[in-house]
């Protein structure tokens, strides 16, 4: 096993780097002490100390058939003694070839057959939301605004924040690339005024689950219903599958528990088995016709990124797809989701937990508030807990998510909730002797 020098590590991660989403001040802080992560076997990793744990949200929702994967593994090595990248710009390769067309036969009655490719959940959004707007210019359409749902999140690059849904990104007056409005569920859907439904282009929602949001389920039959509104309406449909697909909800994709079958599809995080950065927009043969013409005339889809149709991830793409089919991933993963619901149940009875929601494979535990003081964290206090009992996972405001990897053993997954378990206790309890202590600090 190699040594790291954990002391050396931080101290020049705080020195160069900057990470995402991140309270900088509070990451450089002499007490923090981040992980650092050096390797991983199915669903675990270890820490430059020796340290294990359960991959408890599948390292940010991407990891379904575990780290370092033989299959998947073989695959990327082999296409590494080729090539590792060639440009997509002018050529093609046998890779993104394969694994489109392996996309394609996963909806064999669905009109929805070409890919375009992109790097990650949020390229994958602005392609559709590219797509979506330059198909209604091109039929000189009026039809030119997005709509998305309250509190959904569909990425951080301009045009897929342009949808504003995330509270984060509501910040000032901030003017992203896309016209887009926001409204709470189906019922506002539905009350739109003739006028606004003449100016939309497109209808974005994340299928079953809204993830980011805290992972708020939506009620049974909402995306059929936004599907017939988007038929009706002649508006355009793009289903977010960046969380939900590749067997997280229990079934390959979310959209399928609903028989909806959208125009435009995009999937990436678990697209590469966890292993690259690789996303896929996913288009009807409607879509893709009315680009049919020149550069001249305006025809070609202005977008591409250098690394588009990598040929390492669309291998470990193309592997990921194949274990899902020889190993009957989904069929074996359905007693797990049931002892997952079993053994959700008993954190549910926690006095500390306020909800806990479950779809497929991925759980949200959502605390109450802290009895201490009002606006503290406690998931973010339970998951950083949870490490002692050899569980990562991280929280989404005050819900700790809990998605591992596909792969997870029977055994582990009863760990990964016990770990939780006695984490939200204690943190419930040391938050209640805080409370008591102030109580009596205020009437001495
Ligand atoms: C539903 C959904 N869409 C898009 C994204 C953006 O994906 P990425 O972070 O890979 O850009 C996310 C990320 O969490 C997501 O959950």
């Amino acid at each position: 096993m190699t040594e790291w020098n954990t002391k050396a590590l931080i101290e020049a991660d705080k020195r160069f780097i900057w990470h995402p989403f991140t309270d900088m001040r509070e990451w450089c802080a002499p007490e923090h002490e981040p992980l650092i992560l050096v390797e991983g076997q199915g669903a675990t990793l270890r820490d430059s100390t020796g340290r294990e744990y359960i991959d408890g949200n599948s390292s940010i929702w991407t990891n379904i058939h575990g780290h370092n994967n033989p299959h998947i593994n073989a695959a990327i090595r082999r296409q590494l003694d080729r090539v590792a990248h060639t440009s997509f710009l002018g050529f093609t390769n046998p890779a993104a070839i394969e694994l489109a067309q392996a996309i394609v036969e996963l909806f064999p009655d669905n009109p929805t057959s070409r890919v375009f490719f992109s790097d990650d959940g949020s390229t994958g959004i602005e392609v559709a939301l590219r797509i979506a707007d330059q198909y209604w210019r091109l039929r000189h359409s009026r039809r030119h605004q997005f709509i998305a749902f309250q509190n959904g999140y569909h990425g951080d690059t301009a045009g897929a924040a342009s949808l504003g849904a995330a509270t984060m990104f509501q910040i000032g007056s901030t003017r992203w690339n896309f016209p887009a409005m926001q409204v709470p569920n189906i019922k506002a859907l539905e009350a739109l005024a003739p006028a606004e439904i003449a100016k939309t282009a497109a209808v974005v929602i994340e299928p079953l689950i809204q993830g980011a949001a805290g992972m708020r389920l939506w009620p049974p039959g909402t995306l059929r219903a936004v599907r017939e509104w988007c038929s009706r309406t002649d508006t355009l449909l793009i289903v977010d599958e960046v969380m939900t697909g590749f067997g997280r909800t229990g079934r390959m994709f979310g959209s399928e528990h609903e028989a909806v079958i959208p125009d435009i599809m995009v999937m990436a995080k678990a697209l590469s088995g966890g292993y690259l950065p690789l996303a896929i927009t996913l288009v009807t043969e409607k879509l893709f016709s009315a680009f049919d013409g020149s550069v001249a005339e305006g025809k070609a889809l202005a977008y591409g990124h250098s690394y588009t149709g990598n040929a390492l991830a669309c291998a470990a793409a193309k592997a990921s797809l194949e274990i899902f089919e020889n190993e009957r991933v989904l069929e074996t993963l359905q007693p797990k989701i049931r002892h997952l619901s079993a053994t959700l149940a008993d954190l549910e009875k926690l006095t500390g937990v306020k909800e806990v929601r479950q779809c497929g494979f991925i759980a949200g535990i959502e605390m109450k508030e802290s009895p201490s003081s009002a606006g503290s964290n406690l998931a973010a206090a339970a998951c950083v807990e949870a490490r002692r009992y050899g569980l990562l996972t991280r929280p989404i405001g005050n819900v700790i998510v809990l998605m591992p990897p596909l792969c997870i053993t029977m055994d582990q997954l009863t760990k990964a909730v016990e770990a939780l378990g006695v984490s939200i206790a204690d943190v419930w309890r040391r938050s209640v002797i805080a409370a008591k202590k102030n109580a009596e600090e205020v009437t001495a």
